[in-house]
């Protein structure tokens, strides 16, 4: 089941992190669906590979730049030339994150400030290096980010990210508020465990905690990287177009069930 194809057609889209991960099936989405996309990472062997892929199994040519969220002017830049490259930028998607499980009392202020930078600092950058595009969007613009239902709850091992993502909630909400008046709209998505990510790999599978992770889901499987694809297609289409500073979890329920 998916989308009436071409619903985002006439659109154009940037997705940070685009190359692999949940950033990859969001750019799949978008480009089958219609949309020109530009995706932004730092590793150009990673782009390299996904426009390769995207073109072979998806048939969508996919522009590519890149840059760490980090640096404003870099970002800046790559935006406005993609925008040139794609029509310009209707949906901007913030997906690039950084994440690394460690306790607080070990956890250096080098290590606090570089996930702080890269997920709450690079959502700010972006959005800042977006806006003219955004408000030039026909049907209004729209950012995405990708947050987690972690956000919601105290984090242990990963107060960096918990703290950066709440953030990045905020500054959504601030910015449904703000922008509002040019037309653009700005939500988040709080992702559960989705399989075949990085995220859940490392964070989750390699510290041993599969089974009881998936034990306390209540719709019982991980979930699939087209399920959060699918919630940015409705946020960044027509169906979304009165929801705004709003956060959508799409995690089979796993954040309510989270007895001892
Ligand atoms: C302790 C660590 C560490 C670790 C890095 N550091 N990894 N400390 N344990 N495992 C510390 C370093 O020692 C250093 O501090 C500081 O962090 C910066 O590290 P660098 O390696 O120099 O940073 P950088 O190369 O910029 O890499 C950024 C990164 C890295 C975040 C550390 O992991 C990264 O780029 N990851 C790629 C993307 C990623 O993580 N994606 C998954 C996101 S999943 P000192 O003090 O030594 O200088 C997600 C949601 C998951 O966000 C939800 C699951 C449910």
């Amino acid at each position: 089941m998916s989308f009436a194809p071409g619903i985002l057609q006439g659109k154009s889209a940037i997705v940070t992190g685009g190359a692999t991960g949940i950033g990859s099936f969001i750019v799949r989405k978008l480009g089958t669906l219609g949309a020109k996309v530009g995706i932004v990472s730092r590793k150009q062997e990673n782009l390299l590979k996904a426009v390769k892929d995207f073109k072979e199994e998806d048939g969508i040519d996919v522009a590519w730049r890149t840059g760490d969220v980090r640096d404003p002017d870099g970002i800046k830049k790559a935006f406005d030339e993609l925008a040139g490259e794609i029509g310009g930028i209707d949906i901007l998607v913030c997906n690039a994150a950084g994440n690394f499980i460690c306790p607080t009392e070990e956890l250096s202020w080098n290590g606090w400030r570089t996930v702080i930078e890269i997920d709450l600092n690079g959502t700010f950058n972006c959005c800042q290096a977006a806006l003219l595009h955004l408000k030039a969007a026909t049907d209004g613009g729209r950012v995405i980010s990708i947050s987690t239902t972690q956000a919601d709850f105290g984090w242990p091992g990963a107060a960096h990210a918990g703290a950066a993502k709440s953030g990045i909630q905020n500054l959504m909400k601030t910015l449904a508020a703000e922008w509002g008046q040019y037309g653009i709209r700005a939500n988040w998505i709080s992702p559960g465990p989705i399989e075949g990510t990085e995220g859940v790999d490392r964070l989750i599978i390699q510290q041993g905690l599969g089974d009881q992770v998936k034990k306390n889901i209540p719709l019982g499987t991980f979930g699939e990287g087209d399920d959060i694809a699918n919630a940015v297609v409705f946020l960044s289409s027509d169906t979304g177009k009165y929801v705004s500073g709003a956060g959508l979890a799409v995690d089979g329920a796993s954040q309510w069930n989270r007895q001892r």
